[in-house]
């Protein structure tokens, strides 16, 4: 293969690849995360656990929550979590808030931290949790 050819070919390596790697992006910080646990605590962990391996609401863990939203959107989870919960008052936590826990749940669910925020630019993001 001359350089040209191996030009192409690592160009066109990156187009394949480009997409699937950007499903492995690090979509939060460690910083919200942090945050996110205070909060979740605060609204959440009375019915889900501080754990996340539920109570009165389900396990925000697990294969059955894996089942649930892989595939679907960050954003997908995320209006779940601000238009359904907390279940007795649903609504009432700030959306900034909720992107806050929202990175804590990715978080707890596997994903690494990095260094773009998590917000509704990141809304498209396919979840992928293992
Ligand atoms: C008063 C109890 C209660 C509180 C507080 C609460 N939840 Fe829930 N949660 C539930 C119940 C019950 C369900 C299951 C019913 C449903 O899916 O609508 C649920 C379901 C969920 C689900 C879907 C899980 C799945 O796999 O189907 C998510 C995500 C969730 N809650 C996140 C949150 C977040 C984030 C907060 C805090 C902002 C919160 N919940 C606060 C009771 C609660």
């Amino acid at each position: 293969m001359d350089k040209q050819q191996l030009r192409f070919t690592i160009a066109l390596l990156s187009i394949v690849t480009g997409p699937a790697m950007q499903v492995q992006a690090a979509l939060f910080t460690a910083q919200q995360a942090e945050k996110g646990k205070i909060a979740f605590n605060n609204h959440c962990a009375e019915c889900h656990r501080p754990d996340l391996t539920g109570a009165m609401g389900p396990a925000l863990t697990g294969p059955a929550f894996h089942k649930m939203w892989n595939g679907k959107t960050v954003q997908d989870l995320f209006n779940f979590e601000h238009q359904k919960m907390p279940a007795t008052n649903p609504g009432s936590v700030p959306k900034k808030q909720d992107w806050l826990i929202t990175s804590f749940i990715l978080e707890k669910n596997g994903l690494k931290p990095g260094n773009t925020e998590l917000g509704p630019k990141a809304g498209g993001q396919i979840l992928d949790m293992k």
